[in-house]
């Protein structure tokens, strides 16, 4: 498996030890990941036809230096943009470019801004202009699997039972569940302990404890699981060329459950739900 900790980990991340946050964490958190939905929802109405996705990256550049923010992918290992633009069989980690996007195409782009060193990561479907009834439905079964995993993320349950939540759904409905890339805590990180897996056997992996910080970001295929990696050496996409859904969220675990700190203000983070 590929995971950004077997890659390189980074030098402040201490293997197998889960962060746990405070009161000042969670408000980092809240602000970077308000910033980063907001910077998503600002590219609601320019994600259409003939658009192109260096476009796109422009402009999430701009916002973010407007905003006191500086985009995490920016110099990520060589990664040279502020977005990642992930199109039809495209897993994730696209690479923007000057090639408009199509009608039908599906689009996943993903951002991750730091404010004040708190990382808010958050990913959505773009629909651009009208698509497939196939491309529609894989982007319900994504939702509906990062919404089943949000409902359990609570004390007491385990990483395991994350994956394992959006596993059986996606499964049940004949969709492949990526195996290659993970979930991840983060926080003044941009990847920290723990890794989610959004696959998986309930009751495996570590408890979830109030104060852990992590993402949730399923990619969901129409087809088999398996990805390759292109020659640019980040373009991920699936093997079988179907096509690939993602959707993102930064959460805290709660007493009780989990605060989602990356809520679109304007209820965009479901693009099937923001067109009714
Ligand atoms: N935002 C991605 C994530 O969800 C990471 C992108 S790293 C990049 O973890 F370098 F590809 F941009
Ligand atoms: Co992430
Ligand atoms: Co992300």
């Amino acid at each position: 498996m590929v995971t950004y900790a077997a890659a390189k980990p980074d030098p402040k991340r201490t293997p197998g030890i889960i962060p746990l946050h405070g009161e000042d964490g969670f408000e980092g958190m809240r602000k970077a990941g308000a910033l980063a939905a907001q910077a998503l929802d600002m590219l609601y109405e320019f994600a259409q036809p003939g658009v192109t996705t260096a476009e796109l990256d422009r402009r999430a550049l701009e916002f973010a230096l407007d905003n006191n923010a500086v985009p995490a992918t920016l110099n990520y290992r060589g990664y040279r943009h502020s977005i990642c633009t992930s199109i039809n069989h495209v897993v994730c980690h696209g690479i923007p470019n000057e090639k408009p996007l199509k009608n039908g195409d599906i689009v996943n782009i993903d951002i991750t801004l730091i404010v004040d060193g708190w990382h808010g990561d958050t990913s959505r479907m773009f629909p651009i202009g009208d698509i497939s009834r196939k491309a529609e439905r894989l982007i319900e079964v994504t939702y509906e699997s990062l919404d089943r995993a949000l409902a359990i993320a609570k004390p007491g349950n385990t990483t395991g039972d994350i994956g394992h939540a959006i596993q059986s759904f996606a499964e049940a409905e004949r969709c492949g569940v990526v195996r290659d890339f993970v979930g991840h805590g983060l926080g003044r990180l941009f990847h920290d302990e723990p890794n989610i897996l959004h696959f998986g056997d309930p009751g495996t992996g570590p408890e979830l404890k109030a104060g852990m910080i992590f993402t949730i970001e399923p990619m969901i295929n129409l087809g088999r699981p398996d990805v390759k990696v292109l020659g640019d050496g980040w373009t991920a996409v699936t093997r079988d060329r179907t096509l690939s859904a993602q959707c993102e969220h930064s959460i805290g675990i709660t007493e009780h459950g989990c605060e989602i700190f990356t809520q679109s203000p304007n209820g965009l983070f479901n693009p099937l739900e923001a067109r009714r």
